[in-house]
């Protein structure tokens, strides 16, 4: 039986390798230290699970308006105008499942065949797929740890040829942390925005910045708005990756699209999860400080931890939950007499020897790095910090 020819254009989670090594470690009985977790380790605060029991009760459990309940649109502009100082109307907001969801829903009803994406790269592994699947070509624009990461708006301008349709920004960013300040957001509008090209603003990780740098949603700059899509959802601010609550704000005629779309794809999101994102939305994030104050910790001790280890490059990161070490001082270097040749490498001795899952730069378009995520505990972390030092020690 053969699949559809689309199937060969896109890869599949190059994350599962480790994955399934580390699950094949756990059922011998050894203590694996999963550095992979891309969500936090807390569970849903009680009042939004609350929420979300009192509405099953409620008869919260039909179909909903495909674009979301108006209730939770409500809590969505009422964030946008009260966090982001930003009006949007109802109607220019669409819910869906996650996210991903979301962006998924965006590059569909945007791209014709042959558009181009530009995509700063340390990327979140979804979004060249998703291009791909959507007929565009993700155009990739390099940065690394000496830039944080960054990409410059003259970089970006050599980038664009007459395709380009969309900037991907995604700050602060999956996998490397860095959080671009306001002055550089707008910089990196202002390219776009006069190119005519729209802007993909995911902000998922709005809420988790750690070294002070303001949240900067470029949709607040009126002349910019037209051209930003904002990309936000619950998943990662309110510890609930799994009621799968995400939003794309922009553009009515494009959120028309993509709510067509997802009309003929999934319907709405989850009728129960949209009343749980309604309470958590409009109490915002203040009840998960203990969640935020918790990640700020991990993050000191573990950026602290690195920064003292051989051959460790690495910058602070300001915010989401993931350290993004550069370990290219490693390649040509030996393990057990045999060469390191590649950080994959150094991931699979990572989890054979040291027990250490951690996800290879590869998988987001940086083959020198790897990504360590601190959204677990404060007593794995310690142990897999003196694993790693092990582990780049026993180099030679
Ligand atoms: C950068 C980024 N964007 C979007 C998402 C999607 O999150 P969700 O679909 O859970 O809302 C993720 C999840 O890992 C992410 O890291």
């Amino acid at each position: 039986m053969q699949g559809a020819q689309r199937l060969d254009k896109i890869h599949e989670s190059q994350t599962l390798a480790i994955t399934a090594k580390a699950a094949a470690l756990k059922r011998q009985g050894i203590k694996v230290l999963s550095l992979s977790a891309g969500e936090p380790d807390f569970d849903t605060p009680a009042y939004i699970q609350e929420a979300a029991f009192d509405a099953i009760r409620a008869g919260y459990t039909h179909y909903t308006p495909n674009n979301g309940l108006p209730e939770l649109k409500d809590a969505i502009v009422k964030k946008f105008r009260e966090e982001n100082g930003i009006d949007f109307k109802p109607e220019e907001i669409l819910v869906s499942n996650g996210g991903k969801h979301s962006i998924a829903n965006f590059f569909f009803a945007v791209l014709n065949p042959g558009d181009e994406v530009i995509i700063p790269a340390p990327y979140w592994v979804s979004y060249p797929e998703m291009v791909k699947l959507a007929e565009g070509v993700p155009v990739i624009l390099p940065a690394g740890w000496e830039t944080n990461f960054k990409i410059s708006p003259d970089q970006l301008k050599k980038a664009i040829t007459s395709k380009t349709r969309v900037l991907v920004l995604n700050s602060p960013s999956n996998p490397t942390g860095s959080v671009y300040t306001p002055d550089e957001i707008r910089a990196l509008c202002q390219v776009a925005v006069d190119h005519e090209i729209l802007v993909l603003s995911d902000e998922i990780y709005e809420h988790l910045i750690f070294d002070g740098t303001p949240h900067f949603c470029p949709a607040s700059v009126p002349e910019f708005k037209p051209w930003v899509f904002v990309v936000n959802g619950v998943s990662k601010s309110f510890a609930m990756t799994g009621w799968r609550i995400g939003y794309l704000a922009g553009n009515k005629t494009i959120i028309d699209g993509a709510a067509k779309i997802q009309s003929q794809m999934t319907s709405n999101a989850c009728s129960v999860s949209q009343k749980a994102a309604v309470e958590a939305i409009s109490k915002g994030v203040g009840p998960l400080n203990y969640m935020f104050k918790e990640f700020e910790k991990r993050r000191k001790f573990v950026f602290e931890s690195m920064s003292a280890m051989p051959y460790v490059n690495l910058k602070a990161p300001g915010g989401a939950f993931y350290v993004f070490p550069d370990l290219s001082r490693i390649i040509g270097k030996s393990y057990k007499g045999a060469p390191v040749t590649t950080i994959n490498q150094f991931c699979e001795i990572l989890i054979s020897d040291f027990r250490i899952a951690a996800v290879p730069g590869d998988a987001f378009g940086a083959p020198l790095s790897l990504r360590i995520s601190y959204a677990t505990s404060m007593e794995v972390l310690e142990d897999a910090m003196t694993q790693f030092k092990s582990a780049l020690e026993s180099l030679e």
